[in-house]
């Protein structure tokens, strides 16, 4: 038996980083996966690619998250198709950095928009169903809410994080006594498309953050997914209100003068 066997799971932000490596990995441990984005083309070839792996995906129209009848529209199209929702993962996300003096008030509410009010949408239109299933939400946050950054000018980005880790135990609470679960996952620096790939390259602007983790490494896709996997499964089944990071140890580990690489030290030097 596979860990998320014949769960009807909705995962917006599918059609790359960490919401493609989801839909893989959920459908790998037998899910019924629900994919949506704004990128459909994309979205569609993670469709391509579930499928080549013997997975089982739908992926109705493009997706936009901030858009109360799109989301909507993509949860029905769900229900119709497998009978009904029992996770969803709140993946998608379109950052714009800016610090707190020169950020345009735009670019705050449409960061703000595409981070929060998303989140809101999307548990609003699933909640229902979810209340049927007993079923549970995933929220993705981030580092950005546990730290504030001197490298990095994120005023919305880390603001609107902030409120979905303050969101999710809330709707822990209203949930739980309906039996639904509701947990985030905040990710540190970790190498997909939204991340401008490795961060640990020479080039990359977070690189001198990104050497002082101190596992060592920037996170991957699949370190992330493990965790969200874990929150969805039955294993999971007495967690809620949980918010489990998974960072390397950055956001709680002081720097130290430990050049780089920890995980490559032999034990006792
Ligand atoms: N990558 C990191 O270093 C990192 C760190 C902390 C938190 N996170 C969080 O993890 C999640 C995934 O990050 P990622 O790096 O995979 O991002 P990404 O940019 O690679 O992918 C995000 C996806 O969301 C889609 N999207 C954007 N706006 C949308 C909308 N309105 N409707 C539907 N889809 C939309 C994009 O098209 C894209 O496919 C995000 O919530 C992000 O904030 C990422």
């Amino acid at each position: 038996m596979k860990r998320l066997d014949g769960k009807v799971a909705l995962i917006s932000g599918a059609a790359r980083g960490q919401g493609r490596a989801a839909a893989l990995r959920f459908a790998a441990e037998g899910a019924l996966v629900v994919g949506g984005d704004l990128l459909h083309e994309e979205a569609l070839e993670t469709q391509r690619l579930v499928a080549r792996e013997g997975g089982t995906i739908l992926t109705p129209g493009p997706l936009d998250v901030t858009d109360e009848d799109s989301v909507r529209s993509w949860t029905e199209e769900a229900v119709d198709a497998f009978g009904g929702v029992d996770i969803v993962c709140v993946n998608a996300d379109a950052v714009r950095c800016g610090a707190t003096g020169s950020q345009s008030c735009e670019d705050f509410a449409s960061t703000t928009r595409a981070e929060l009010d998303s989140v809101r949408l999307t548990v609003r239109a699933v909640w229902p169903h979810l209340l049927r299933s007993r079923g549970c939400v995933l929220t993705i946050g981030s580092t950005a809410a546990l730290t504030g950054s001197l490298t990095s000018p994120r005023t919305a980005h880390a603001a609107s994080k902030g409120a979905v880790i303050a969101l999710t135990r809330q709707l822990a609470a209203e949930g739980a006594p309906y039996g639904v679960r509701v947990n985030c996952v905040s990710p540190g620096t970790t190498g997909t498309d939204g991340s401008r790939a490795d961060p640990l390259a020479d080039d990359h602007p977070m690189r001198g953050i990104a050497r002082r983790i101190p596992l060592g490494r920037a996170g991957s896709p699949d370190d992330v997914v493990n965790a969200a996997v874990f929150l969805a499964s039955d294993e999971a089944a007495y967690v809620t209100g949980a918010h489990l990071v998974v960072d390397g140890g950055w956001s709680t580990v002081l720097p130290g003068a430990h050049p780089l690489n920890v995980s490559r030290k032999e034990p006792g030097t």
